[in-house]
């Protein structure tokens, strides 16, 4: 399928899990990329892979942290000239902290939602006027199971992901009659850099956490699964999608 032709996307967590395997997918459907995470070793490796895929002078790599109002002004007004205009853009940088709720610092706090709320914010809305310009704009954010589901030590975390899913319902409506679509995806049990680190407390009881076992399969499912979903909800066959979540959790949550 080549469903990205022509397409100019920039995707943030692209050095790890699923935001590489969403640059992997795309690319490789034949979009224009410009791929930024914090980490530039990971930017590097997912760099090396389009290379060995034949399809890296379609893929621009640049630093970013998210939480930085100034470096994402910069780095989306680069992203946007690199690619001639902009199309959709893939919101998977985040980070999970664990803690018991009455343990949880105020800095702690601070970070979940500087990076995976605030980040979120921060791209898309230097984003929305290129996207608005492209007349089908789709900006796809990155919510989670637990922002509906209890996830016990990751109050949060969740709380992060529940305004993920708010602020999208909202640009979605806000935007719609200008051809703007905006999407979340709320994954479950993804093996990714997070999921291998997710820094649970010593006590943890994990017959709480045993709740969070997939119904199918064996356990976590890679991350290419969440980037066909992407590319599906991006592409004209999502053309009717917008405003909403897609869980993407193995029936975890039934
Ligand atoms: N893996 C799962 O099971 C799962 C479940 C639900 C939601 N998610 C969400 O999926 C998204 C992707 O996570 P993943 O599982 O691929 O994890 P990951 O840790 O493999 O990838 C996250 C990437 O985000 C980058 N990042 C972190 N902070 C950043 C910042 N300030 N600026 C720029 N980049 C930054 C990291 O360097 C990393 O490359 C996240 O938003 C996460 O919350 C994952």
């Amino acid at each position: 399928m080549q469903r990205f032709t022509g397409r100019r996307v920039l995707i943030t967590g692209a050095g790890s899990g699923i935001g590489r395997a969403t640059t992997y997918r795309l690319l490789a459907e034949g979009a224009a990329v410009v791929a930024v995470d914090v980490n530039e070793a990971g930017l590097r490796g997912t760099a090396e892979h389009a290379a060995d895929s034949g399809t890296v002078e379609r893929l621009t790599t640049a630093v970013l942290d998210i939480s930085d109002e100034q470096s994402v002004r910069t780095q989306v007004a680069a992203a946007v000239q690199a690619l001639g205009g902009l199309d959709v853009l893939v919101n998977a940088a985040g980070i999970l902290r664990s803690s018991h709720t009455h343990e949880t610092g105020l800095e702690f706090w601070n970070t979940l939602v500087k990076v995976n709320l605030t980040g979120t914010f921060l791209m898309t809305r230097e984003a929305l006027p290129a996207l608005l310009a492209s007349g089908s704009g789709v900006v796809v954010n990155f919510s989670s199971t637990s922002a509906s589901f209890a996830h016990p030590y990751m109050a949060a975390y969740a709380a992060t992901k529940g305004g993920i899913q708010s602020f999208t319902h909202a640009i979605a409506q806000e935007y719609s009659k200008q051809g703007l679509r905006a999407v979340c995806v709320a994954p479950g049990s993804i093996d990714s850099g997070m999921t291998n680190n997710p820094g649970l407390p010593a006590d943890a009881d994990f017959s709480l956490l045993a709740k969070l076992a997939p119904a199918l399969g064996a356990g976590f499912a890679g991350p290419e699964t969440v980037a066909g979903v992407i590319a599906m909800l991006a592409s004209e066959d999502g053309a009717f999608i917008t405003g909403t979540e897609i869980r993407i959790d193995g029936g975890t949550h039934m």
